[in-house]
C-alpha cells in the first residue's frame, strides 16, 4: 500500500542566542537552576520582524524542498503546525507557498499544540495513503517568545524559537501507524488567551493571561503517567519491540522527563537523541528540528527504526512509529 516516506528533512533558528545567564538578568534564575531542572542552557529568540513564523517555516521548508531533491513545482500539499502564527488567516502553509514561488497546493494549519508536527504528519499521511497526494510538506514552526511573560521565570526559561519540516513522498510500504490523543484533564494547566479580544481589556488580569500560563508540575506529572503507556501501546500494535527501535525523537520540554520515558519504557537514554540543551522547548517545531539535526550529523540512517512522541496543551499527546 502507499505510504508517506521522510525523503527531505529542514530546519531553521534564528541567530539570536539567549543563555541562561542572560535570563538571570532578566528573573530571579541562575544557570545551575535552569541547567539541572530542565537541561537547557540556551534559546533561540526570534527577532520578530524577519523572522516571523512563516518566514522561519519557509526557511526549513526550502531546506528540506532542497535535501529532498524534488523541484517546488512537485509540492501538492503544505501543512504548517504551529500554535504562534503570525497571521490567523491566511494560513502559514499559503505564507509557505507563496514563498517557494509555488501554487495550486492544498495548504492549511494544524494547531494541537506541541504535538502539532506529528498530528499534521498523521494527516497527510492519510491524503498520501488515499492516493490524493504524492509529494507533500509537513511544517512545525514557532515564534513561542512572542507569547512569553519575560516576568515569569516559571515559564521564560523553557521556550525557544524555531522551524523544521519534512518532504514526503508516496512510496510502496507499511501502513502509518500511529496513536494521537487528548484529554480535558488538564486543561487549565496549559493556557494562553487570544489577545483579540478587546471587550476583556477591562479586566485587569486579562493581558497577563495572554501569555503562556502554565502548572509545569501538573504537565509535568501528567506526561509521565500517560506518554511513555502511549509508546509501549503503539510498539505493541506496530509488532515491534521496545529494544528493537533505533531512535526515540522525543518532545524536547525538559530533559527530566525524557530521562523518566527512558526508563519507564526501560530503554538505554542513548537511544533518545537530545538538542533541547540550544533550543529549549520549540512546541511543534521540536521533532522536524531533531531530525534534522540527527540527519545531519548522520545518526538518522535509511532503514532505521523511530518512535516520535510529543505532548503538550489540551492536553495533547501523540506517538508515531515509522522506518526511515
Ligand atoms: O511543551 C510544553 C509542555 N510543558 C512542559 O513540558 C513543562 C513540564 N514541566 C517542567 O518542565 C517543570 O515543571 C518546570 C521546569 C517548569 C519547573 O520545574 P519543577 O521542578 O516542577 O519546579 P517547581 O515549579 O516545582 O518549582 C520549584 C521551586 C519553586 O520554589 P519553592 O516554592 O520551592 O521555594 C519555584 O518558585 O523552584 C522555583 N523556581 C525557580 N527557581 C529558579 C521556579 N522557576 C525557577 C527558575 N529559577 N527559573
Amino acid at each position: 500500500m502507499l505510504t508517506g516516506k521522510i525523503i527531505g528533512l529542514g530546519s531553521y533558528q534564528p541567530p539570536k542566542i539567549l543563555t541562561n545567564d542572560d535570563l538571570s538578568k532578566i528573573v530571579e534564575t541562575n544557570d545551575e537552576w535552569i541547567t539541572e531542572r530542565t537541561g537547557i542552557k540556551e534559546r533561540r529568540v526570534s527577532d520578530g520582524i524577519i523572522d516571523t513564523t512563516s518566514a522561519m517555516a519557509y526557511k526549513a521548508a526550502a531546506e528540506a524542498v532542497k535535501d529532498a531533491g524534488v523541484d517546488p513545482s512537485e509540492i501538492e500539499m503544505i501543512v504548517v503546525a504551529t500554535t504562534t502564527p503570525d497571521l490567523p488567516f491566511p494560513s502559514m502553509a499559503c505564507c509557505v507557498q507563496r514563498d517557494l514561488g509555488i501554487s495550486g497546493c492544498i495548504c492549511f494549519d494544524v494547531n494541537s499544540a506541541c504535538p502539532g508536527f506529528i498530528t499534521a504528519y498523521n494527516v497527510v499521511q492519510n491524503f498520501i495513503e488515499n492516493g490524493h497526494v504524492k509529494t507533500a510538506l509537513v511544517i512545525g514552526a514557532e515564534c513561542l517568545t512572542n507569547f512569553v511573560d519575560w516576568e515569569d521565570r516559571g515559564t521564560c526559561i523553557l521556550f525557544g524559537d524555531g522551524a523544521g519540516a519534512a518532504v514526503l513522498r508516496a512510496e510502496e510500504g507499511d501502513p502509518n501507524s500511529f496513536i494521537l490523543t487528548s484529554s480535558p484533564e488538564k486543561m487549565e494547566c496549559l493556557v494562553a488567551q487570544s489577545m483579540k479580544q478587546p471587550k476583556k481589556f477591562d479586566d485587569p488580569d486579562f493581558a497577563k493571561s495572554t501569555y503562556i500560563n502554565m502548572n509545569g508540575k501538573e504537565v509535568f506529572r501528567f506526561v509521565v503517567s500517560k506518554v511513555p503507556q502511549t509508546m509501549m501501546e503503539l510498539a505493541e500494535k506496530c509488532g515491534v519491540s521496545l529494544d528493537e527501535i533505533d531512535h526515540y525523537v522525543f518532545h524536547q520540554a525538559n530533559k527530566r522527563i525524557i530521562d523518566a520515558t527512558a526508563k519507564k519504557l526501560g530503554v538505554s537514554l542513548e537511544k533518545f537523541p537530545m538538542n533541547i540543551e540550544q533550543t529549549g522547548n520549540t512546541s511543534s517545531a521540536s521533532i522536524p528540528i531533531l531530525l534534522t539535526k540527527m540527519k545531519k550529523e548522520g545518526t538518522l540512517k535509511k532503514g532505521d527504526k523511530v518512535m516520535m512522541a510529543s505532548f503538550g496543551g489540551g492536553l495533547t499527546w501523540g506517538v508515531n512509529y515509522f522506518v526511515y
